[in-house]
């Protein structure tokens, strides 16, 4: 598990070094939404650099050791709002949330948990069919109907001690309950027993909905549906008519764009089309610093394939998708896929996994990008609501030019007269599966910022113990590859550590720092991630040999290793600390 971090430390260390500061903070920021600073906008950068790299311009050989067909698209962030009727985010995007008639504050329905305090004696009496209505809904309905008819008779039964609570899961409410009791409510119960269930349960129009927050006091009112896109108009005239939204995921501009991106590219099954962008949603609680925004950044492909072909593609993404994060220098301990069960999943999907993160917030791994088995349900999705249908099929043509070297036809349309059945028509004409790996670019720089903060003791030049930070970022991560100083400031060196730097910065990002002690130099650069520190001495000066910090490797005196290098070899050094192999 991820080592904990104290999260408001960790934000502050954030803000004062520049990765990430709060939008519009001097107007009091807003809420859900952030800015990254000089640092931060270089650490996202090679992020999105590095999936483009590896998922689009490079990724490995298929299943079949072919090379992998993927394409590039960047579509525009507001775009009909058919689109958003045909995906179903119109009706269905949207979270149950619960509003404090008192404090206004609002809360998302299935984060709120109502929870009762049983004593131990009138536990004896709750049946199996009391437990079930507690434990088993999902989605606010009841999994198993025998809920239902516990519900009268649970509705009656007495308890000691009512409260609300926001949280997470079941368990974290349990948790926040037990430390909410007073000590004498605790003395009540000889092992208190707190019983949790979601404010969607069908269970709890009975219950009075108090606000989580106890000093508020006020009510909630029942949950009610919430859209989570953002609206705008599109023209000068806000009616209904030039109503827009702000594209709440990447995926839906490609599935538009499918036949224009075959059509200009005559690329053939199976293919990818990827892109990165902001989508936006209107979370009702946006938390966790950029866990969860509401403007975030995706990265999206969408893999067509065959039908019959389609399990093996998820299979593949799936696990390449997680292997990814690990050669970014994620621990693979901390990396949980956890794949979907049968009633977790959509109707049209044979398989989702979410790729989870051990974020040091949480007690639970928390999702990093799903993988999706889609079947063909955006594509028909589309076909349906454009009328398109013919432009979002796919002919396979090769499967055909091969098949029909043994038929006695000279073309597909002529083959169709000869009134085959629709199954023999589907195997050459068919809507593709598509595998999604969605992935999210403020969530894994999030992973990342959290996985390279160290917090250690050194010795300072006094023999004092001090506290300092390093972000251990994987090289290709860093916002500097390497820095550049000059022992002293005379006898040419910062001339001839000038030249390195600025032929090194031709090809990486650099630091050039000439001030104070070259010991404070190394921890600045540790504490903003910098893999490698280059020192121009006197060794440079009469044999142009540099000397080279790798703050990763550390030697036998627990400090991090030195060579001496020929300054013409520094080049190839970085780069070979930035191979992907
Ligand atoms: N097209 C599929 C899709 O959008 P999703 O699970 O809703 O699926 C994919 O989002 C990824 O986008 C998530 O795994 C997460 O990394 C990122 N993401 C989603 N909502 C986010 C939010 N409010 N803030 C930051 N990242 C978010």
């Amino acid at each position: 598990m991820a080592a904990k971090i104290d999260m408001a430390k960790f934000a502050k260390f954030c803000k004062e070094t520049g990765f990430i500061f709060q939008s519009s903070e001097i107007y009091g920021g807003l809420n859900g939404f952030w800015d990254y600073g000089p640092l931060g906008v270089e650490l996202k950068k090679n992020i999105k650099d590095a999936w483009w790299q590896d998922m689009v311009r490079n990724p490995p050989p298929g299943p079949d050791g072919q090379e992998i067909r993927m394409v590039g698209l960047d579509c525009s962030i507001i775009m009909n709002p058919q689109v958003w009727v045909a995906s179903g985010h119109v009706a269905a995007f949207a979270d149950p949330m619960m509003k404090c008639e008192k404090c206004e504050r609002n809360y998302r329905a299935d984060k709120v948990f109502a929870i009762r305090y049983f004593d131990m004696e009138q536990m004896k009496e709750l049946t199996q069919e009391h437990m079930a209505i507690f434990g088993e809904f999902k989605d606010g309905k009841p999994v198993s109907s025998s809920s239902f008819d516990a519900k009268e008779s649970l509705i009656s039964f007495p308890w000691k001690v009512d409260l609300t609570v926001e949280a997470d899961t079941r368990e974290d409410a349990q948790v926040s309950a037990l430390s909410q009791l007073t000590s004498s409510q605790k003395k009540l119960f000889r092992q208190p027993w707190p019983i949790a269930y979601p404010m969607m349960s069908p269970a709890v129009p009975e219950h009075k909905r108090t606000c989580p927050d106890r000093t508020c006091g006020g009510l909630l009112t029942p949950p009610r549906q919430f859209n989570l896109m953002f609206e705008s108009h599109a023209g000068v005239v806000q009616t209904d008519d030039t109503k827009v939204y702000l594209r709440p995921e990447t995926a839906q501009g490609i599935f538009a764009n499918y036949r224009n991106v075959l059509n200009s590219t005559r690329l053939k099954l199976p293919f990818g089309i990827a892109q990165i962008g902001k989508a936006f949603r209107n979370e009702v609680t946006p938390r966790n610093f950029i866990f969860r925004s509401r403007e975030f950044e995706q990265m999206e492909i969408e893999f067509f394939c065959r039908p019959s072909e389609s399990m093996t593609w998820y299979e593949y993404w799936r696990d390449l998708r997680k292997k990814w994060y690990s050669t970014l220098g994620i621990q693979s301990s901390n990396l949980i896929p956890r794949e979907q069960g049968a009633d977790e999943l959509a109707f049209y999907s044979k398989g989702t996994t979410d790729i989870e993160y051990m974020f040091p917030f949480s007690e639970e791994p928390q999702e990093l990008e799903g993988v999706a088995h889609r079947g063909s349900y955006d594509l028909e999705a589309h076909a349906k609501h454009s009328g398109k249908a013919d432009d979002l099929a796919y002919f396979d043509e090769e499967l055909w030019n091969n098949d029909s070297q043994t038929m006695a036809t000279r073309s597909f349309k002529e083959w169709l007269k000869s009134n085959p059945t629709a199954e023999e028509i589907a195997k050459y004409k068919f809507t593709p599966h598509v595998i999604e790996p969605s992935a999210g670019a403020d969530r894994f720089a999030l992973a990342v910022l959290c996985e390279a903060y160290h917090e250690d003791k050194i010795t300072d030049a006094k023999g004092n113990l001090e506290e300092r930070i390093v972000m251990r970022f994987h090289p290709r991560l860093a916002p500097f590859k390497a820095a550049i100083f000059p022992l002293v400031n005379k006898d040419g060196m910062p001339e001839k550590a000038m030249t390195l730097y600025r032929e090194l910065k031709a090809h990486f990002n650099v630091f050039y720092d000439d001030k104070g002690a070259v010991g404070r130099r190394y921890r600045r650069q540790d504490e903003i991630g910098t893999p490698f520190c280059i020192t121009v001495d006197g060794e440079t000066m009469a044999n142009d040999i540099v000397t080279i910090r790798y703050r990763d490797e550390i030697g036998a005196d627990g400090k991090p290793v030195q060579r001496s290098i020929a300054i013409g070899e520094v080049k190839n050094e970085i780069w070979k600390a930035l191979a992907t192999d």
